[in-house]
């Protein structure tokens, strides 16, 4: 898909087919994780690809409040920030935020990826962050970040209102 187009396509799909993402698919989105930009290219995160079902409807009931839709997908991808890798080369500041954005910017790119491939995904932000570790047995130092169900879409992507750009964008200062 040409690039606008897909910034554009790209929406929260929260209903999932009963269908399995073909290998090359799930390549296309890992391979998206693998080149995101990241601080001094550390890559300061770490991704779990879950598939078991059981391990799903376990995260699934996670979340904060009912996401039921979870449990649907074929996979989940779940984002750790990971401090550790940082910790010779930054500040106290770049420890603690840089983890946080090279996740995030991983999770956008396997987001727009998989939007890319046809599929369906949605952030999940909204979900207790000590379950999900426990779950996937994360090391001491871990931060789950979000996680991103993924699976072929049962639903139309719906096109929701933005912010105008004047009332973002900043012309030079507040
Ligand atoms: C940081 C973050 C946390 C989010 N958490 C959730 C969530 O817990 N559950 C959910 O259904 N959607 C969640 N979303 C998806 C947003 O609701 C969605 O991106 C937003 O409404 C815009 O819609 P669109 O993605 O379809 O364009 C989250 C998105 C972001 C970026």
């Amino acid at each position: 898909m040409e690039f606008r187009d897909l910034i554009k396509a790209r929406h929260a799909i929260r209903a999932f087919q009963d269908k399995e993402i073909p290998e090359e698919k799930l390549q296309a989105v890992l391979e998206a994780i693998q080149q995101a930009p990241s601080a001094k290219n550390l890559q300061s995160f770490e991704v779990v690809l879950v598939r078991q079902k059981e391990t799903i409807k376990k995260l699934a009931e996670t979340a904060l409040k009912p996401q039921p839709f979870i449990a649907e997908a074929d996979l989940v991808l779940i984002f750790f920030a990971n401090p550790e890798r940082l910790t010779e080369y930054f500040d106290k500041r770049g420890i603690k935020l840089y983890p946080i954005q090279d996740a995030t910017i991983a999770i956008t790119q396997a987001h727009l990826a998989a939007a890319n491939e046809g599929l369906g995904s949605v952030w999940i932000g909204s979900f207790d962050e000590e379950k999900a570790s426990k779950i996937l047995s994360a090391p001491t130092g871990l931060r789950p970040i979000a996680m991103l169900p993924i699976g072929y879409p049962a639903e139309e992507p719906v096109a929701k209102e933005r912010r105008a750009l004047d009332d973002i964008i900043h012309q030079e200062k507040f």
